[in-house]
């Protein structure tokens, strides 16, 4: 097959944000996952997080973490989390297990690991059970820089300094779990809610984000974008973000199939149902060129990933689930449409960071394991900063049932910070090898690195065997005059390196 990059063609900012994460008080994400406590732990950490989660983290350049949810946002409120600890409010969360929420990482802690990984902050705030001053209050403690009831708790609390919040989510999923509202009467709480969130540090604004829809309901984003966002010319800064949100669910709502156990037929169908999402960003896409044809407002896919049924014996609440070379794949696919739809596309977060759906990381303990998806991500993170080009892949479709067919190959390609060009490339096919031949319409190649992540279809790490599937190099690239030849063996994720 013929793979055609112009490197000359620059499309688009790669924003690192695409490659972002979420955290959610769900299940063992937040406790074990990341945060242990100081005490009672033989688990080594720092002021609370585990040091091998965050090295591992630091390591695929982690640009952005969401917290604290999902749906935990609406029934969050925030000054549970603050103070001494063992005045902390204990809750109910009854959304994830009905099992008991003793706050211990709150605000401050949420903070602390966003400064240990070196990343940005994307706060989700509630609409759906809180009030505007609740809400504009949490805004004050955690932004405002002198003298002000806020401000003058947080120092009580440990933290004279404010923090940086760089994302701010005005309610979650407000169409479902957070508030079952209609799309005007949340389009008219979001004007008045986002009025609170202040930028008292005009050199620091927090980019808003509104509720979006899950890709099925497209009456809701255009309701919104006509409600809520105006031009710039007229009212500025209502909105910087609509959200979207989108699972690749193999089977149904009630059965949606094993993470680790399926057939071909279902391979196929997972991926072709994990390429859809293009289909639904590109009408998210049409909607907001509609309202906003200047693409002020960036589209924040800040829920995605696979959804499997949980792992046998394990608390249905946790949606504690495997992670196969099939969610390599997902994570290769969903990686490459955000490049490609980098115009839009200005943050991803992929649900949820440790112990949950298409995690990067799982933990037992002590002991924790890198899936699959994370090898993806440390590939990829060479596109963070980088200017997409042109690719085009020649291509077959392929597939074990009419219904649901996938092309072969998917590729995105930049030229990155390092002055490269980085091409990813995924092989969907489950037992077929593809030898490529790519081209680069004019330019001198001087040289090529490739890395591989890949394996039989099901394979997946454990505890036992934590590095079945891991990030190889590659070195059957060869260079022939302008062109560099090579084959991608079936199910797998590749990079190259070119040096142009
Ligand atoms: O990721 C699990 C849940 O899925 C989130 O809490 C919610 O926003 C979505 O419905």
């Amino acid at each position: 097959m013929k793979l055609t990059i112009d490197p000359n063609d620059r499309l688009g900012h790669i924003n690192p944000e695409t490659q972002g994460h979420f955290s959610e008080h769900l299940g063992r994400c937040i406790y074990e996952g990341v945060f242990v406590g100081e005490k009672n732990t033989d688990i080594p950490n720092v002021k609370g997080m585990r040091s091998d989660v965050v090295e591992a983290l630091k390591a695929i350049k982690i640009p952005v973490l969401r917290w604290p949810g999902g749906c935990f946002a609406d029934e969050y409120h925030w000054r549970d989390g603050i103070g001494p600890l063992e005045k902390r409010k204990k809750m109910v969360n009854t959304h994830w297990g009905g099992v008991v929420e003793d706050n211990s990482f709150g605000t401050h802690e949420y903070m602390e690991l966003c400064r240990q990984l070196g990343c940005k902050t994307y706060v989700n705030g509630n609409v759906g059970s809180g009030t505007v001053r609740e809400m504009s209050e949490w805004v004050e403690y955690m932004t405002f820089d002198g003298v002000s009831p806020m401000a003058e708790l947080r120092e009580a609390n440990g933290s004279k300094e404010p923090w940086k919040v760089d994302y701010f989510g005005v309610g979650n999923e407000n169409w479902g779990c957070g508030g079952n509202m209609t799309p005007e009467y949340y389009a008219n709480l979001y004007r008045r809610y986002q009025t609170y969130v202040r930028n008292y540090d005009p050199a620091r604004p927090i980019s808003k984000v509104c509720c979006g829809s899950d890709g099925t309901d497209m009456e809701w984003p255009d309701k919104v974008m006509e409600i809520c966002f105006k031009s710039p010319e007229q009212y500025h800064g209502f909105m910087d973000g609509l959200s979207f949100h989108y699972y690749t669910i193999p089977g149904d709502w009630d059965n949606k199939g094993s993470a680790t156990e399926f057939d071909e037929k279902e391979w196929y169908r997972t991926l072709n149902k994990a390429l859809e999402i293009e289909n639904r960003i590109t009408i998210n896409e049409a909607i907001m060129d509609r309202h906003d044809p200047k693409g002020k407002v960036g589209l924040i896919v800040d829920e995605w990933g696979s959804w499997y049924d949980v792992e046998k014996g394990t608390n249905p609440g946790f949606l504690y689930q495997q992670n196969t070379v099939r969610d390599a794949l997902i994570a290769g696919i969903h990686l490459n449409i955000f490049n490609k739809h980098c115009r839009r596309v200005r943050m991803a977060n992929i649900a949820q960071l440790v112990n949950v759906l298409q995690s990067v990381i799982l933990t037992d303990g002590a002991k924790m394991i890198k899936t699959p998806t994370y090898h993806v991500f440390d590939m990829y993170k060479y596109h963070q900063d980088a200017e997409l080009v042109r690719s085009y892949i020649e291509n077959e479709t392929i597939g074990a049932e009419d219904e649901w067919k996938v092309p072969a190959l998917q590729e995105s390609a930049s030229m990155g910070t390092d002055g490269k060009l980085h091409i990813t490339l995924c092989n969907l096919s489950a037992d077929k090898d593809q030898e490529i031949r790519a081209g680069f319409c004019g330019s001198v190649v001087k040289g090529v690195s490739a890395e591989i992540v890949g394996g039989e279809m099901h394979a997946h790490n454990t505890f036992e065997a934590p590095e079945n599937v891991v990030k190889k190099s590659f070195d059957g690239c060869k260079v022939e005059g302008n062109d560099i030849c090579f084959t991608i063996p079936a199910s797998s994720v590749m990079h190259l390196a070119v040096e142009i």
